[in-house]
């Protein structure tokens, strides 16, 4: 090319004439016109108004124009690329606008369209009382120790003080697992509470020892309204220097507070556990009547039937004998326990009358404790 030459070159300018001016114009027009969406109109506007467009080109050989030409020749270039630099623009924000136009239409949200939400699920209502409960006692500085579903038969039952004879142990209560051969002799069982775990705390952490142990127990007892042969209980330990009943009592009462909200008095009534010494069956007062049916002339409760009290739990002192098999000295330390069972807890709390509604899995069931508990 010879832009900036003063030489007058009759092939190169000829891109500089009106009729060549004025078609690179209406071509570029006419691309620009045609471009039916914002990539188009980036590839006419390469075409027609980029580096190498004809305009452009043709704008660059002005200086190669005598000079009395470049005055006129500039004129019509200039005015030519005006225009198709004002079509770009039209263009440009009218497929704008329609792009726009065309996201909003498409992304519309119709928020009169009946909702089909997935019902998310929720944690089982089991689940809710035993971590509601264990918050309890973490927040008082309690750890959650796990033990294993199908445990040793000395930690289910000897370590605890279970005699040899004892009727727990028969085979109408636990379940055995089978031994290599297909016969009795495995030595584990499928743990028929949580109070096993005590012994396992015991046996692998540092005193004093604070623990609360929830999780899955199994029995041979047969699927009815009040029993299920897979259920859930929550353990409670603490050893330390000094515990007493009285500290006993305290843990009690709290879980009772926390369930049933606060209130409620606790009562201890003599009971038998091997494992503990003395042991007592626990009791709080009717959530619902708060005692009035049991009073004279209240009126009758089926929560409590009238009694004023229900049982919720067993518990009492560590027995001396359960923390030497432990390697605990008895002298020196002291420790209570106490376990309670999940379903009860929950069914008590509201007025589940049928144990088999934890476990069928009707939805309409589980809803009734999909958020709150
Ligand atoms: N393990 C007992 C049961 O399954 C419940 C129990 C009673 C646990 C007294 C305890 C306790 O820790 O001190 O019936």
């Amino acid at each position: 090319m010879s832009a900036g030459s003063t030489q007058y070159d009759p092939v190169e300018v000829a891109v500089l004439s009106p009729d060549e001016v004025a078609r690179a114009r209406d071509a570029a027009l006419a691309a620009i016109a045609a471009a039916s969406d914002l990539d188009e109109l980036k590839a006419a506007r390469l075409a027609h108004f980029g580096d190498r467009a004809p305009l452009t080109l043709a704008n660059a050989e002005i200086g190669a124009l005598p000079p009395a030409a470049r005055a006129e020749a500039g004129k019509r270039v200039g005015a030519a690329r005006g225009q198709v630099r004002r079509a770009i623009e039209e263009r440009e924000t009218a497929l704008e606008a329609e792009r726009d136009e065309r996201i909003l239409t498409a992304e519309t949200v119709d928020v009169t369209l009946p909702a089909d939400r997935v019902p998310r699920g929720a944690r089982h209502p089991d689940t809710l009382v035993s971590d509601r409960l264990t918050d309890v006692f973490v927040a008082m500085g309690y750890e959650v120790a796990e033990g294993p579903e199908v445990e040793a038969e000395w930690y289910n039952f000897d370590a605890l003080n279970f005699p040899p004879d004892h009727p727990a142990r028969a085979m109408q209560d636990t379940l055995f697992v089978a031994g290599p051969d297909g016969g009795e002799g495995s030595g584990m069982v499928l743990r028929t509470h949580t109070s096993p775990v005590q012994i396992r705390a015991m046996l692998t952490r540092q005193l004093p020892l604070y623990v609360v142990s929830p999780g899955k127990c199994f029995r041979t007892d047969e699927l009815d309204a009040t029993h299920s042969p897979v259920f859930h209980q929550i353990e409670g330990l603490a050893v330390d220097e000094g515990l007493t009943m009285a500290d006993l009592r305290g843990a009690v009462q709290a879980f009772v507070d926390a369930m049933f909200g606060e209130g409620l008095r606790t009562r201890f009534r003599p009971d038998f556990f091997p494992f503990t010494e003395p042991s007592a069956d626990v009791s709080m007062e009717c959530h619902v009547c708060r005692g009035g049916s049991a009073r004279p002339g209240g009126d009758p409760c089926r929560v409590c039937k009238s009694q004023g009290w229900i049982e919720i739990a067993g518990c009492g002192m560590v027995n001396p004998r359960v923390l030497v098999a432990c390697g605990i000295d008895p002298d020196r330390y002291s420790g209570f326990a106490f376990g309670l069972g999940i379903e009860r807890t929950l069914m008590i709390a509201h007025g589940v009358t049928d144990i088999r509604d934890t476990i069928e899995g009707d939805v309409r069931f589980s809803a009734a404790f999909g958020m709150e508990i």
